[in-house]
């Protein structure tokens, strides 16, 4: 059976990975260390599968062919070109069989995802892989890449993205051979990378939705994609991803771990570490 061991919500900031990438890491006060924790943490968790809720950032896909939900279905996913060389990161290989059950569940139940047998993935995908897992040799998880337009519009509201989670949990859960999921919500926090309000960060909202994705995520679903861009700013409407990730969880969760770090490039830095807690 499948098991959805954990979540994590992190942002996917191109510069810190790029940092990563070349061995930054950095003593106490500094970004690196906010994230450090979660690399033990997720270590021991001995995962086999990662589900990676993430937005591409027009570069497997373009505003000609924008689909709201995608998930991959590939053997393996290299990192995708984003206009200076694809990352120097290992590929990731697919977890194909989680892939199609994942596809044959959650169809049916309502939720049209488009089918990709080959994706190439950008940063708001990898970035992420290096915060958990370093510069390894090979990612030792697989992984199946579910994306979420957040980038043209209308995209789709924070209740459809958690109730997307809660189909995929349920799927997990009916995956008839052993998987230890984690479930990945990538982006945000706060950010506006274009524009007037280019530069804006929103430190208590951010604190807010950190406080209210464990506990009491209908606070977070309830807003509108407005409200979403007006605190968080027009590209910190991804956070939506991390509501997926909180619906595939159960009810109940434990918070594991919980950093933020201001300034890093032109976002709020945020990270959190929940593990599944089964209903008693
Ligand atoms: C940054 C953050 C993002 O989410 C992104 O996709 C690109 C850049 C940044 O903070 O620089
Ligand atoms: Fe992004």
């Amino acid at each position: 059976m499948g098991e959805v061991i954990a979540g994590v919500g992190v942002s996917h900031i191109p510069a810190l990975g790029a940092a990563m990438e070349v061995g930054q890491e950095g003593p106490a006060g500094t970004v690196f260390a906010t994230f450090e924790p979660v690399r033990e943490w997720v270590e021991r968790l001995d995962l086999d599968t990662l589900i990676v809720i993430y937005n591409d950032h027009a570069s497997a896909f373009s505003l000609e062919l924008y689909p709201t939900f995608a998930i991959g279905a590939a053997a393996s996913y290299a990192p995708a070109d984003e206009g200076y060389g694809a990352r120097d990161v290992p590929d990731c290989e697919g977890d194909v069989d989680l892939s199609w059950h994942l596809i044959d569940s959650v169809i049916p139940e309502g939720f049209d995802l488009a089918i990709c047998q080959q994706l190439d993935v950008d940063h708001g995908f990898t970035v992420p892989l290096t915060v958990l897992y370093g510069r390894p040799q090979e990612w030792p998880v697989r992984v199946v890449p579910i994306a979420v337009n957040v980038v043209q519009q209308p995209t789709p509201s924070a209740q459809r993205c958690f109730d997307l989670g809660r189909a995929i949990g349920r799927a997990i859960a009916s995956f008839p051979e052993n998987r230890r999921v984690g479930v990945v919500g990538t982006g945000g926090m706060s950010h506006q990378l274009q524009g007037q309000r280019a530069g804006h960060i929103n430190q208590d909202f951010d604190h807010r939705f950190l406080a209210g994705i464990a506990d009491n995520p209908a606070s977070l679903t309830s807003l509108s994609n407005r409200d979403y861009i007006r605190e968080a700013g027009s590209e910190g409407a991804e956070l939506v991803m991390w509501l997926v990730m909180r619906g595939a969880m159960s009810e109940t969760v434990k918070v594991a771990y919980s950093g933020y770090h201001v300034p890093v490039s032109n976002t709020g830095a945020g990270v959190i570490a929940l593990e599944s807690l089964l209903a008693q």
